[in-house]
């Protein structure tokens, strides 16, 4: 794995897209998109770019169930606020999370990645290695899966909620599996928060405890790291 070391946030959101950039030169068509607050300055950088995606495809990881589109909290409403509504895509795809079926949905979102090959995957990191919403204990093999959130994942989303019990107790999220599929990926992580999985996901075994571990075994991964979440390296 390369590692990339950076003063903040702004900066690793900076070479994250200017490694997007590179690889829309050299034909990157479809992203693998993450929501939370790490990959924001990316995105900054890409609505500010004068780079066009109105023929790219995005597929994002994961969906809170039950949230609808419109929900300020779901991570469709995120990705337009942060994104879609300002450099239109020719498509985009977000997990249904108010999908009547959920399992129907799963295999739905299945379907359309494999479609639609992923070029490159943008991921943050969870304080407990989680990589999408795919939580310790997801086998290695999963695909796209309804996942039960746990209580440090909660504790660390619950910011983003008036209060913690409003915070869906369950997810959709893009599996390993398919994460691992993608041609190349884009770790970020930035904040102390983030040291101990850090450190654990570069030089830990490979271990469903620690999901984000399996990353080794991809040939081409970019992890951008900031001074803090770097400390324990
Ligand atoms: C969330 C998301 C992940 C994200 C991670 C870290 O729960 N499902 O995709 O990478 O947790 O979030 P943040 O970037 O806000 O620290």
């Amino acid at each position: 794995m390369k590692i990339i070391r950076v003063k903040n946030a702004d900066e690793g959101g900076k070479k994250a897209f200017e490694i997007i950039k590179e690889d829309i030169e050299s034909g990157a068509k479809t992203f693998g998109l993450a929501t939370g607050s790490t990959p924001e300055t990316m995105y900054s950088y890409m609505v500010a770019s004068d780079l066009d995606f109105s023929d790219k495809i995005s597929i994002n990881l994961d969906e809170y169930v039950g949230l609808s589109g419109e929900d300020d909290q779901s991570y469709r409403h995120f990705m337009n606020e942060h994104l879609f509504n300002k450099k239109p895509f020719k498509e985009t795809f977000v997990p249904n999370g108010q999908a009547e079926d959920l399992q129907a949905e799963c295999r739905h979102y299945d379907e359309i990645i494999a479609e639609n090959p992923i070029d490159i995957q943008v991921l943050g990191i969870g304080q407990n290695g989680h990589i999408g919403f795919n939580e310790p204990g997801t086998p290695f093999d999963a695909t796209t899966q309804v996942v039960g959130l746990t209580e440090s994942t909660i504790n660390a989303n619950k910011r983003y909620f008036e209060k913690a019990e409003d915070v869906p107790t369950h997810a959709l999220s893009m599996g390993i599996a398919s994460i691992m599929k993608s041609k190349k990926i884009i770790l970020m992580a930035f904040g102390e928060v983030k040291a101990a999985a850090v450190n654990a996901m570069l030089n830990g075994e490979v271990t469903t405890d620690l999901p984000a571990s399996i990353l080794q075994k991809h040939d081409d991964v970019v992890v951008i790291v900031d001074e803090a979440a770097a400390s324990k390296l």
